[in-house]
């Protein structure tokens, strides 16, 4: 992914979304990137089930991959009550940019049904990235406990693990919303799971002058990147889009993007006043939790995959969204 190792992850690959707009970024980068994608599945996150998955499909039917089945997920966390991101995504989630309709219709199977279905299928092979709260990871985990050895590597954007959060100052936004499933998936005995944290994923932003220089009548995924990230630069004012999902994805298809350390990894339930702070222990197994990330090469190849005019890759922006 950075060069340093060209070949990607070639193994079947489940990308669990909440389709937003780095969500469909990063599902732009997986089909660039030429990712074997089994199927997404959708939670509700960033905005509403019913809205993810709409927006999932006509993101893949506009990368030209409406062949990749879309399998709606989880309406509502496991416990907590259900909380959106709308005022970073947008009412439609997707920054505003109003997409064809796809012409695919949602798969009949539900998420986790697809997850529990893809691990027994591609059992010592499937890797599975989420970029959502956990909560279709922690039902299929519930149903089928054995894919914690079926499932040979997931990939996990969420945590703040060594420093504050983006919802309160305690918490990401994916393990936030559902601290409880969060919790599941962090407990179990995974034989390999990454968390792509805001530790690392604040390290890899876009910057204003490089989305400012995307061809404006681009229609390709360049194009695609310019309209979701003009709510960020215009509306909200930002100096640089942080890259959480595309990262994540970056991670999923070439492990040694980040560097890392095993930890346990304790999770406040959302009754707490620190609902979905994340505490983190040394231990000699357990999440490896992403501490060091090669974030200029990361983004400078981004940017090349997504046809983005190629630029020194901007980091440590202070008012990124
Ligand atoms: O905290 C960032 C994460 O929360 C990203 O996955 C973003 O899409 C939102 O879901
Ligand atoms: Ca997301």
């Amino acid at each position: 992914m950075t060069g340093r190792n060209a070949d990607i992850n070639k193994s079947p690959l489940v990308i669990d979304v909440d389709t937003g707009i780095d969500d469909a970024v990063a599902l732009a980068l997986a089909v660039g990137k030429g990712a074997n994608i089994l199927g997404v599945t959708t939670v509700a996150g960033n905005v509403p089930i019913e809205v993810a998955t709409r927006n999932t499909l006509d993101v893949l039917s506009y990368l030209g991959r409406d062949d990749i089945p879309v399998h709606r997920g989880a309406s509502r966390p496991l416990v907590a009550e259900y909380q959106d991101a709308t005022h970073v995504h947008g009412g439609n989630g997707l920054g505003g940019v109003d997409l064809a309709k796809s012409g695919a219709d949602e798969a009949a199977l539900a998420g986790p049904a697809f997850i529990i279905q893809s691990a027994a299928k591609h059992a010592g092979d499937l890797t599975l990235v989420t970029l959502g709260p956990l909560t279709n990871l922690a039902i299929a985990l519930n149903v089928r406990p054995e894919i914690t050895y079926q499932i040979r590597r997931v990939v996990v954007m969420g945590g703040a693990f060594s420093l504050p959060g983006n919802v309160t100052p305690h918490s990401e936004f994916n393990v936030y919303v559902d601290p409880e499933a969060a919790r599941q998936v962090f407990e179990a005995d995974w034989g390999d799971i990454t968390l792509v944290g805001l530790d690392v994923t604040h390290q890899t932003v876009l910057s204003r002058e490089l989305w400012e220089r995307i061809p404006e009548m681009n229609d390709g995924p360049a194009g695609l990147v310019r309209g979701l990230m003009a709510r960020t630069f215009t509306e909200r004012a930002m100096s640089g889009f942080y890259l959480h999902d595309p990262l994540a994805v970056g991670v999923a298809l070439d492990l040694d993007l980040v560097q890392g350390t095993f930890c346990s990894v304790a999770v406040e339930s959302s009754a707490s006043a620190t609902r979905g702070e994340t505490t983190v222990a040394a231990a000699d197994r357990g999440p490896r939790v992403a501490t060091r990330v090669h974030a200029a090469a990361f983004v400078a190849e981004f940017g090349a995959v997504l046809g983005l005019p190629i630029a020194d890759a901007a980091s440590g922006f202070e008012n990124a969204e």
